[in-house]
């Protein structure tokens, strides 16, 4: 399993696991599985309604643990990691994210400062954004001096974001990958993709999941299923070749699933 330095010093492995849309109630069963599975990252959010059971799946692990700031609580993000450490039942997570830009609120910079002063305190030991533009991203690193360990953003093959891709690199900011399978939809259908994996006699999954292992992005497959949650683990071990590459990047249609950040 590859570790990723982040630029705070601290590492994190670069495959994990998601858990939007996994219920409270399966939740405890489902990361239990992940990690028997040898997932050693999981990502969840206060809005995904599940910390309680991730928390109680977790429970006795070394995993690394991110969770986020939903939108409505960017004023009170202090009580809101308090609410979400309670759920999840830890002293501290290892990385806090504000979960969107939302711009329309004017209150993602203050946010910001509440987690560089969370950070200091020990509540979460790594702090980083989502869904962040560079527009964002410039706003908060010149208010406070403090870069974001990673940015998580909606990343697939039919969304490729090389804008936000060569910030982060500039910056020395991790691009983490959500809905990398692109939710399991017709993108593990797609002609290229099925034709990589019938070469090298591996999953449309997997091929798309080492196609951003081997761009260097961490990655979080969500699996509620026990077959996809192994199945995905394994792409740590498939190297695709400079041609498989070229062709994968081949297919970005800045096809987005989730919302535009600037909207919101
Ligand atoms: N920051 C944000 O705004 C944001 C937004 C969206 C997501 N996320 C995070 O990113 C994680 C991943 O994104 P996502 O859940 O939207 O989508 P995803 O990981 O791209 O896809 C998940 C879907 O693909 C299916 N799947 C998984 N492995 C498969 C395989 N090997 N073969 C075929 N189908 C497979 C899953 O089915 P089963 O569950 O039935 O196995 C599920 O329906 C989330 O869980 C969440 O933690 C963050």
């Amino acid at each position: 399993m590859t570790d990723l330095t982040l630029n705070d010093g601290r590492t994190m492995p670069q495959l994990g696991f998601g858990t939007w849309k996994l219920p409270d109630a399966q939740a405890p069963l489902v990361v239990r599985g992940a990690l028997d599975a040898g997932y050693r990252l999981i990502d969840t959010a206060a809005i995904y309604r599940n910390e309680r059971g991730v928390g109680e799946g977790l429970a006795g692990s070394d995993a690394f643990v991110t969770t986020k700031l939903w939108n409505d609580r960017q004023g009170d993000p202090e009580a809101a990691l308090d609410e979400s450490l309670a759920l999840l039942g830890m002293d501290a997570v290892d990385l806090y994210l504000i979960h969107w830009p939302a711009p329309g609120q004017g209150q993602y910079v203050e946010a910001w400062k509440a987690l560089v002063r969370l950070r200091d305190a020990g509540k979460t030991r790594s702090i980083g954004v989502s869904n962040f533009l560079p527009e964002h991203l410039d706003a908060i690193i010149e208010a406070t001096g403090v870069t974001p360990v990673l940015n998580q953003i909606e990343l697939h093959p039919r969304h490729q974001r090389l804008e936000e891709r060569a910030y982060h690199e500039a910056h020395g900011i991790v691009t983490q990958s959500w809905s990398p399978l692109g939710q399991g939809g017709d993108l593990l259908q797609d002609a290229a993709i099925v034709r990589i994996a019938d070469k090298h006699a591996r999953s449309a999954a997997q091929v798309v999941l080492a196609w951003h292992l081997a761009h260097g992005f961490s990655v979080i497959p969500k699996a509620a299923d026990p077959e996809h949650m192994s199945d995905n683990f394994a792409a740590a071990d498939l190297t695709l070749d400079d041609e498989d590459m070229a062709a994968i990047d081949a297919l970005d249609r800045q096809e987005r699933m989730g919302e535009d950040a600037r909207a919101m």
